[in-house]
């Protein structure tokens, strides 16, 4: 693991998620900017102190030493934004397999780059858009695709979250704002980058739908702030279909209130991260439904994500550690020399990322010119 030390937010996480279902075993780190903290961290967490490293180079370069059955399978990137691609790019270059976080990068010729390294290498490359693990999104995703909903016409995804509805950055008391409003480590974008891309990881993976144009505004509403703190765009997809994507993170009194509806002409879905077990089915012409987690009605691929009987309620980390699973199930399919089973191996690849970085950088395009629409 590189980054996710002591006080970090979000590799906690990745390490219970990983730990779920006994297939992974954290051996190495180099857990955070600091090299004293680095090796803290490490030692809290029972890393040998040969494997706890105080920079990510020198765990790079010691892995290689090691002989290839003793190397780490993968490492997972769980810092801010700008250190996600040169740990990755010389992770997969030298020919390791490779989980990030999102925003993938910051530029689309990082992204590229990055596209190109992973394709030449052959190597695995997880991106973790979490929120496409959860069971009920993996549901969705089968009804739209088996035309359970007709022709799509309407997506209305919105993520509001109201944690920076002040001006908190600076003040030594939170550091995850701290980098997300500061362009130099978030990247070109705030909240529309820190959440607005799970927004569209979210409507591309359930939907299938290419963005073919876009129109945003973007603001910084808390004052003195440097990046976007509030987003709303309005997006056409190839075909024909019209959406509204909203990312904003100054909605006082919300959490992390991530929805999504999806209408065709046969019917609509409904889907909010805070209530995740249930999927809302409103078809044109019949009784309304709610689809509950577990049930033994559900697709092949939302059964799989779920590990305990309805009603026992899952959530985050386990939706988390579907994404995990799936890039085990790649990697064992690789070290056994067959093709992964894809009902196993669905997690968000580095394509995936990539095109983030896109919808981040046309979003950013949009809101700055007085054209407005703008195409993919
Ligand atoms: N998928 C999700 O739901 C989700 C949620 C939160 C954050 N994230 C993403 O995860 C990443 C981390 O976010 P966070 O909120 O946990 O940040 P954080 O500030 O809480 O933690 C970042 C960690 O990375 C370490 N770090 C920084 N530079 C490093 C370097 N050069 N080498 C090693 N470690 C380094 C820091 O010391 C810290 O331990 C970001 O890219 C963010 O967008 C994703």
């Amino acid at each position: 693991m590189v980054g996710g030390g002591r006080d970090a937010f979000i590799g906690a996480v990745h390490r219970k998620a990983m730990a779920l279902d006994g297939q992974i075993e954290l051996v190495a780190g180099a857990l955070s900017s600091s090299p004293e903290k680095a090796r803290a961290s490490g030692r809290d967490l029972g890393l040998a102190d040969e494997r706890n490293h105080r920079d990510w180079q020198s765990m790079l370069a010691d892995e290689l030493k090691r002989p290839p059955e003793e190397r780490i399978d993968f490492v997972s990137i769980v810092t801010p934004n700008h250190v996600h691609f040169p740990v990755a790019e010389a992770f997969a270059e030298a020919g390791f397999h490779v989980v990030c976080d999102k925003p993938l990068v910051h530029t689309r010729a990082q992204a590229e780059a990055l596209v190109a390294t992973v394709k030449r290498q052959g190597t695995v490359f997880g991106v973790t858009y979490n929120y496409t693990g959860y069971p009920m999104v993996r549901q969705a995703r089968e009804m739209v695709r088996s035309g359970q909903l007709g022709e799509l016409r309407k997506v209305v995804v919105e993520y509001n979250q109201g944690w920076l509805a002040s001006h908190v950055e600076g003040s030594g008391s939170n550091k995850q704002a701290d980098w997300r409003t500061d362009p130099a480590r978030s990247g070109a974008a705030g909240a529309i980058g820190d959440i607005g891309s799970h927004a569209e990881n979210l409507v591309a993976s359930v939907t299938g739908l290419e963005i073919e144009s876009l129109c945003a505004d973007l603001s910084a509403l808390v004052p003195g702030r440097m990046l976007d703190d509030d987003g709303s765009l309005l997006l056409r997809f190839n075909g024909g279909a019209r959406g509204v994507l909203i990312a904003s993170q100054i909605n006082t009194g919300l959490e992390n209130d991530l929805r999504l509806r999806v209408s065709g002409a046969l019917g609509t879905l409904e889907w909010r991260q805070e209530r995740p077990s249930e999927l809302l089915h409103l078809p044109h012409d019949g009784p309304k439904r709610i689809l509950t987690r577990g049930s033994p009605w559900l697709c092949e691929s939302a059964q799989r994500a779920s590990r305990l009987p309805a009603g026992h309620p899952e959530g985050f980390i386990e939706a988390f550690a579907n994404i995990y699973g799936g890039v085990v199930a790649d990697i064992r399919a690789r070290l056994a020399g067959i093709a992964a089973d894809p009902l196993a191996a669905d997690y968000p690849r580095v394509e995936d990322g990539a095109r983030g970085v896109r919808f981040i950088e046309r979003t950013v395009a949009s809101s700055a010119s007085e054209a407005k629409w703008t195409a993919w």
